[in-house]
């Protein structure tokens, strides 16, 4: 779907469809008022009425769709209703939506052209790659959505940013979505360095090797029971210089997540091909910045194995070294994540970065405290977690933070190592935390638990299909974007 964006007099617009968003207690739009009933369209949230004018205007189809109190309008109400604006669309087939730009003072006319974009193309996600058979109803797709904003300038600034945070979203979600033989770690770090090559940035890839020479002991560790071998991707956008912040984003790459010989279940066990959710928003975020060109220098980092049981597995009882020189005594093979960040999070360091943020898939106790509708949220700075709370909360990502007092890092020390990478089920996402402080020294730092929101079997929201939801891109993008202004 391409944006465009133009301006003029929607009862004008010769288009196949012509888009209005109607506000609860608010007579309906002028051109629509006409053509039904008063009291069919009450403009609540997500509300959609198809109507055909016959030349009341110049539009064929006019569709209200309805937005709820214009007082109250922000970015997610938008990206929800442009969401079923696109669904809608495909299902008549047209080729073209016009969609007038809904004025609020609540909201900017680029954010909400930003969050139209969004919700547009989310809305419009599919992932068919492993279907045969499929019809041409299937695979359609609107071929342009105009935006009709008086403020044309502002709103074209913003759907250059929505698609490209879009597109951003769709390769994390292709990600997520791709079956775990199909994207052993060696080809999770692949797609890295394709978004590296695409836009020019520096990419490093370590394979086992590399990892094993540089005394990655805890990637390799949890690679070791895989004939698919561990690998750690580096890309760097930008270079470090005088004035310009450095953020690292670290993403768990775990391919597929079997728990190892601490195994999981069967039931819902094939879920676990996403638990490189945390990678994904790191790649589609490199992405996004590669489209933007923000200024900004940022280093993604993505720590990639298979987490399988074997003759060669890594076992509970086992001991790793990992790159930090502290050990790791393994309770449970399951807890895989946390190892492989405390390399990862530990190289990151060198960087001496403003910020290190990782996202990870890392605990069923964060889906037990939040459930599908926030990110957890832990860190070592106030100042960051106020950051990426806000930028969450404009970007419909919400996170929500969690304590990570010094009690809970005293649960983690070991008897015969340094720490252990499990201690039970009470408090089980913030130990997850306290373990990863251990490796990321004096930098600040936040971690980003996104095991409850990076899949989902419903559909909580209308541009999140079922599977992979890309999640942690928009909230990225949103912090990055931002970074120097606050
Ligand atoms: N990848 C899982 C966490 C997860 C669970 C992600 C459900 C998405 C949905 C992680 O590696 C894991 O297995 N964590 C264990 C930790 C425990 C053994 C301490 C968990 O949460 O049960
Ligand atoms: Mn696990
Ligand atoms: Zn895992």
């Amino acid at each position: 779907m391409n944006i465009s964006v133009i301006s003029g007099s929607a009862a004008q617009q010769d288009t196949p469809l012509l888009v209005l968003g109607a506000f609860d207690g608010e007579p309906i739009p002028a051109p629509a008022a006409d053509l039904l009933e008063q009291g069919d369209f009450s403009g609540k949230p997500k509300q959609l009425l198809l109507l055909y004018p016959r030349g009341a205007v110049s539009a064929r189809r006019l569709l209200l769709v309805g937005l709820g109190k214009r007082a109250q309008l922000t970015g997610e109400r938008l990206r929800e209703a442009a969401a079923v604006v696109a669904q809608r669309a495909a299902e008549l087939k047209v080729e073209r939506v016009t969609f007038e730009l809904p004025a609020s003072d609540a909201l900017p006319a680029a954010v909400a052209a930003q969050a139209l974009a969004e919700g547009a193309l989310m809305g419009s996600y599919r992932f068919q790659q492993y279907k045969s058979g499929l019809t041409a109803d299937d695979t359609y797709q609107v071929a342009e959505l105009q935006i009709l904003a008086a403020d044309e300038a502002a709103a074209q600034e913003g759907a250059r940013v929505g698609a490209a945070v879009a597109r951003g979203v769709a390769l994390a979600r292709d990600l997520g979505n791709t079956p775990g033989n199909d994207l052993p770690p060696a080809k999770l770090v692949e797609a890295a360095r394709a978004v590296a090559e695409r836009f020019g940035m520096q990419a490093t890839i370590f394979g086992p090797e590399e990892l094993r020479a540089q005394g990655f002991g805890g990637v390799i560790g949890v690679g070791q029971g895989s004939a698919n071998p561990p690998h750690v991707a580096i890309v760097e956008y930008g270079t470090k210089a005088e004035g310009v912040p450095t953020v690292c984003l670290v993403g768990k790459g775990i391919t597929f997540d079997t728990g190892g010989i601490s195994i999981k279940p069967a039931e819902g066990m094939e879920a676990m091909k996403m638990d490189m959710g945390g990678a994904a928003a790191v790649i589609g975020t490199l992405h996004v910045l590669g489209e933007l060109q923000l200024p900004i220098h940022v280093v993604g980092l993505i720590g990639s194995a298979e987490n399988m049981p074997s003759s060669t597995a890594y076992k509970p009882g086992d001991i790793l070294k990992t790159l930090s020189g502290k050990t790791i005594e393994v309770i449970n093979t399951d807890a895989e994540g946390r190892i492989v960040l405390a390399d990862v999070l530990y190289y990151a360091q060198r960087y001496q970065p403003d910020a290190i943020i990782d996202l990870a898939t890392l605990t069923g106790a964060i889906m037990v405290a939040l459930g599908a509708h926030a990110i957890g949220m832990m860190t070592n700075d106030d100042g960051l977690a106020q950051r990426l709370a806000r930028a969450g909360d404009e970007a419909g990502e919400r996170a929500w933070q969690l304590p990570l007092w010094d009690p809970y890092k005293e649960m983690v020390k070991s008897d015969i190592a340094d720490v252990k990478n499990s201690t039970g089920r009470y408090g089980g996402a913030i130990t997850a935390a306290a373990f990863l402080s251990n490796f990321v020294g004096e930098c600040s730092w936040a971690h980003l638990d996104i095991a409850g929101t990076a899949w989902t079997d419903a559909r909580p929201k209308s541009y999140t299909p079922k599977g992979a939801t890309g999640v942690g891109v928009r909230l990225l993008t949103q912090a990055l974007r931002t970074w120097t202004e606050r």
